[in-house]
């Protein structure tokens, strides 16, 4: 069994999280969305009636907040949940997946300080190794050691259709065309931030699944995990 630390990166909708938990069950691994923290403090930050404009409370927020992930329990698996999410004790699994919250989330995320303290929360949720983490700085800034990195990609109209398939089947009552103008927009601002912008690290392998499901996309990071595994065994006998 590979003992391997394993980043994923990509845009909205690229399917980071299907496949980074599966590919996570299929290897014994921890899974850990670094996206749900973001979203977490997003909604203690609405909740609180803090302005996104408000730099230094913002950071001072992120100090003071606690976000857990844990696996999630066979109902909130079967809603679709891949990560069971704390937010100073109290659950939001489902409250961060609203899309004002993600579009909070993406604002909050670009400032600097407020991304340090939760970098340095993930660094120590996956310090043990035998993880996948998911995100969109993972093989960049948060691992950038990881053993293996995978950058996910699909076109924008299949990402934003899958989103919009999830709002749907919630009930949410958001047009195919609202939800790719909120992708196209968090993208852009996923992208183009200062601060760890969203980008493929040099040494991470590009997979497009614009036509491929979740579990031919899990098949092939396995594939590439126990690859990236005999590499390391070889040169750890030849070194
Ligand atoms: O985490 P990220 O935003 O990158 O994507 P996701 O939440 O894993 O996937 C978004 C939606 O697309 C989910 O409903 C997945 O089931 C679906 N999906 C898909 O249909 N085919 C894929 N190859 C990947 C994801
Ligand atoms: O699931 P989806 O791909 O739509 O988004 P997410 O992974 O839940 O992340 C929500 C927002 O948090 C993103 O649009 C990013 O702005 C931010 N984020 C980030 O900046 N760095 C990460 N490692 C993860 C998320």
């Amino acid at each position: 069994m590979p003992n391997l630390t394993i980043a994923i990166d990509g845009p909205a909708g690229s399917g980071k999280s299907s496949v980074a938990r599966l590919v996570a069950q299929m290897l014994g691994y921890l899974y850990l969305d670094s996206g749900a923290m973001y979203r977490a403090l997003a909604l203690k930050a609405l909740h609180k009636d803090i302005s996104l404009e408000e730099e230094s409370r913002l950071v001072d927020l992120a100090r003071k907040t606690h976000i857990e992930l844990r696996p999630p329990s066979p109902e909130q698996e079967r809603a679709g949940a891949k990560n069971s999410v704390f937010l100073d004790g109290l659950e939001v699994t489902l409250a961060i997946r609203t899309s004002d919250v993600a579009e909070a989330a993406s604002r909050l995320a670009t400032i600097g300080p407020v991304r340090e303290v939760l970098v340095a929360e993930q660094q120590r949720a996956g310090a043990g190794g035998r993880v996948v983490m998911e995100g969109r700085d993972i093989g960049t800034v948060v691992f950038p050691d990881a053993e293996l990195k995978l950058f996910l990609e699909a076109a924008p109209e299949v990402r934003a259709e899958r989103r919009w398939k999830e709002h749907r089947e919630k009930g949410e009552q958001l047009t195919l065309a609202e939800v790719l103008e909120e992708v196209r927009e968090r993208d852009r601002r996923d992208r183009e931030r200062k601060v760890s912008p969203l980008v493929r690290a040099q040494d991470a392998v590009l997979i497009d699944n614009t036509a491929m499901n979740i579990e031919e996309t899990a098949r092939l990071v396995i594939m590439l995990a126990q690859q990236r595994d005999d590499e390391l065994a070889k040169l750890k006998g030849t070194g």
